[in-house]
């Protein structure tokens, strides 16, 4: 697997994501309840930014109309989304955060 370093462990907080760029695509690290989890950063709904949005719980929910998306498996929990957004491997290494995009 190729492991890009996107952040150091501090630099997001709890409860809450940082947009970054990897490949040409528009992701996103998040962090809940101390874990990590990185996913596309685009709403499968229609465009926002889910940084943009609320974290909890490991859950993101779209800013724009308030679908809520699974960290762990991308799956919508509820509408107006029906499509999942994308995860990626995370890992941490050294007070750093990782991403494998294939
Ligand atoms: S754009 Fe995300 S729920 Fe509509």
């Amino acid at each position: 697997m190729n492991w890009t370093r996107i952040a150091a462990v501090d630099e997001v907080e709890d409860d809450a994501g940082m947009p970054f760029k990897l490949d040409g695509r528009d992701l996103a690290l998040f962090r809940s309840g101390g874990e990590f989890f990185a996913a596309d950063n685009v709403c499968t709904h229609q465009y926002a930014l889910l940084t943009d949005g609320y974290v909890e719980d490991g859950c993101v929910e779209c800013p724009l109309h308030q679908a809520q998306f699974d960290l762990r498996t991308g799956e919508p929990r509820c509408a107006p989304a029906t499509q999942p957004i994308r995860i990626y491997p995370v890992k941490v290494e050294d007070e750093a955060v990782y991403v494998a995009v294939e």
